[in-house]
This record gives structure tokens, sequence and C-alpha cells, in this order.
């Protein structure tokens, strides 16, 4: 089976799709205040045959992990058809989907069905007021609903992620922490990231992995370690305390970085592989499938296209003009 090897001898093994670059939220370090919606004809987003073919091509290199993202990937009315596409090739193929659940309620069962199993969920507050306010009009209850209803159809595992903005939802750390813990949910920190012009303006609101692990610690009156068994796929470090059934999982993508065991690229919704959140170097794959490539030559420009995958981006020390990328594109 051939591999996807970088110039920096990383395998890809892994693939975010991106299925549409709208959103439903506008969450303050990721979308603009005012304006901000992307304008696309739909003629300019790949359609299901499309990202399948893609995928498939992927899969043929070797990748066995694909994620679903967005902007928010339950606006899209087949993502269920695209999963299903997916999971029919390939039984054993590993799908997942990041959502911020406010479509959740209605879609958990049918995206049960459709193959994917494991749901990362993007939640910064249990607060209504604030999570009304952080995401500019969006609704809690909503997605709580949604969360209760994906549990009921048993995807596992379900991870919250929860962006870290100092002096915003940092005081929900605590509580955070319990409700997820009573919930049976994994609980993950992020650090905000300098991506677009929301997220640059945003970095005021940082706060680092070591500050994050500080107010863990004095929670739960414990030193954390980090959990050896329980270091998955992706990036996050995780810890567990000493004496509690707990893990956390930190994604301290700029005060640490973990580039050098990268193992993923990014399909963006209108058909351009992104090659690394922090860098441009992308490749467009749209107008050669509509070109009708073959198979063989598909695959080609893929594995070459990893050959420009950069080496690391620059996000701690270029926390302010990472402005060329948007996040609402690239998926997280
Ligand atoms: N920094 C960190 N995380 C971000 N996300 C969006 N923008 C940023 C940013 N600037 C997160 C969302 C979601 C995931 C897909 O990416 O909150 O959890």
């Amino acid at each position: 089976m051939p591999k996807l090897i970088d110039s920096f001898n990383r395998q890809i093994t892994y693939l975010r799709v991106s299925v549409t670059d709208k959103c439903d939220l506008k969450c303050s370090y990721c979308s603009p205040a005012k304006g901000g919606h992307l304008k696309g004809k739909y003629t300019e987003y790949l359609d299901a045959n499309e990202i399948t073919r893609i995928c498939q091509a992927f899969i043929r290199l070797g990748v066995e992990r694909f994620r679903f993202t967005g902007g928010e990937p339950l606006l899209r009315k087949d993502l269920p058809k695209i999963a299903s596409n997916i999971h029919e090739l390939e039984k054993h193929i590993d799908l997942s989907l990041s959502t911020n659940g406010t479509r959740l309620e209605r879609y958990a069962q049918i995206l049960y069905q459709s193959g994917i199993k494991r749901l990362n969920i993007s939640l910064d507050s249990i607060n209504p007021k604030k999570f009304n306010t952080i995401t500019r009009g969006g609704n809690l209850e909503a997605v709580l609903r949604g969360i209760i209803k994906a549990k009921e159809q048993g995807f596992d595992p379900i991870k919250i992620n929860t962006v870290m903005i100092k002096g915003v939802n940092d005081d929900e750390i605590e509580k955070l922490i319990d409700w997820s813990m009573d919930c049976g949910l994994e609980l993950r920190f992020i650090e905000i990231m300098p991506i677009g012009q929301p997220g640059v303006d945003s970095m005021h609101q940082h706060m680092s992995m070591q500050e994050i692990i500080q107010r863990v610690e004095n929670h739960l009156g414990e030193t954390l370690i980090p959990s050896i068994s329980r270091q998955g796929g992706g990036p996050a470090k995780y810890y567990r305390t000493p004496s509690k059934h707990l893990g956390i999982g930190i994604i301290s993508a700029v005060s640490q970085h973990f580039c050098e065991t990268c193992n993923r690229v990014r399909l963006t919704s209108r058909g351009r592989l992104a090659l690394c959140l922090g860098q441009e170097h992308s490749v467009d794959l749209r107008e050669p499938i509509r070109d009708n490539i073959s198979d063989a030559d598909l695959d080609k420009l893929i594995t070459q296209a990893i050959e420009l995958k950069p080496e690391r981006h620059y996000f701690n020390e270029n926390r302010h003009n990472i402005v060329f990328q948007k996040m609402v594109s690239l998926g997280g």
C-alpha cells in the first residue's frame, strides 16, 4: 500500500474534510462581529460525489481517518450521505465529526447510522448567557439537548472542545471539569490561535497550557501527570490526576507546538488541499476533478501536494499576523 510521506518524513494518516465554510454561530475569536459571511456560489463547493472521490483517493494512499468539519458541517444536508458513501466503501475507516452541536438533536441518529462513531463538540461555556455572548446569539439549551441525544445514540467518545478565552470563560474551568465528568464526556481545553483577523484580535485573551494546568490543579487539589496511555492520534496532550478518574486534554498549538508529529492535512469545501493550519500552502483539487483527472493522476497530484507541507507553523512567533487564513474555511 502506498503511503503519503511529506518532505520531513511525517506520514499523513488523517484528512480533515471541511464540508462548508458557513456557520450558524459567530464566535468572537473565529468570526468578525459584522459581515464575515462567506458568499459562495453553489458550484464553488465540492458536491458529495467529489468529496467522496477525494476521500477514496486518500484511502488508496493509506489514510484511514477522516473528520468532517466546517464552518458548521451540519448546515450541509447531504453530510450523512457523504459519510455513508465513505463508510460503504470501506467499513473499517474511522469517521468522526466536529460540530457546534446546534443541530445535533435533529441529526444524531442519522449521523450514527451513516457510520460516524466519534464526535467532537465545540462548546466554550455552559452558562446560557455567556454562551449566547461568545457565540453572538447561540442557544445553549439546543446544544445540550444535542449532546444528550448523541449520548443516547452511542457516539463514543464524545469530546468537548473548549477554547479558553481569558477573562471570558476561564472562570468556568472548574464547572466544566465537574460537568463533563458527570456527563461522561472528555474535556479538552484549546489555546486560542492567531488565525484570521478575529483570532489575531483575540490573542490578548490567550491562556497558555501552563496557566490552564495550574487552574485545573488548584481545583482538583492534585498535580496533573501526563497520561502516557491516553496520547491519541492528535495534538491534545492528555493529563490525569493520581487519585481521580479524570483525564483532561490540552491543545497547546501556540505555547508548545506539536508540528513534528503532525499527521494531517485539510480539504476545504471549495476543494483546496490545505497543508498546514498556519501557512498558506495549498493545492487545488477541484478543477482537476472537474476536468476528469484519472485516479492514477489524482493520486499523483495528492502525493506531490503532500511534499509541499511546511515543516511547522509560527503561531507563537507571529502572534499578530496570521491573518491570511480563515478558521471557518479550514475547520480547526
Ligand atoms: N483558536 C483556537 N480554536 C479555534 N477554533 C476556531 N477558531 C479558533 C482559534 N482562533 C476552534 C473552534 C472549534 C474548532 C473547530 O476550532 O472553537 O472548537
